[in-house]
């Protein structure tokens, strides 16, 4: 079974040092389903790809979520463009965004809820 070990955050979204909660999941879950049954409980609004509530940054094992759904591509590329016009380009540096509704966990994945 995959793990999910997701970095818990403070309220203005920083890790909280030495603080993440690891689970193992059924493969093939939505990553969102999966958690919620391990209790884990993480942001959701619409649970159809297009809020953007749910975004999570992939800091591991992007390679091990199903690939992004045109729906869920489309949340990503305004989810990007709001972060740029917001932030920096550094702070989108090397950053792999999903969406917890939509992917699926295939193996092994470390996230970080994103807040802002
Ligand atoms: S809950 Fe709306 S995009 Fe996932």
């Amino acid at each position: 079974m995959p793990t999910v070990s997701v970095v818990n955050v403070d309220d203005q979204g920083n890790p909280i040092e030495g603080d993440i909660t690891q689970v193992e999941v059924e493969e093939n879950q939505l990553l969102l389903d999966a958690l919620d049954v391990q209790g884990v409980k993480l942001p959701r609004g619409c649970m159809a790809g297009s809020c953007g509530t749910c975004r999570v940054e992939v800091l591991e094992g992007a390679d091990n979520l199903s690939d992004p759904s045109f729906v869920e591509s489309d949340t990503i590329t305004h989810i990007h463009h709001s972060y740029k016009e917001a932030y920096d380009e550094d702070y989108l540096a090397g950053m792999q965004i999903r969406l917890t509704c939509r992917a699926k966990v295939k193996g092994d994945v470390k996230i970080k809820v994103l807040k802002k």
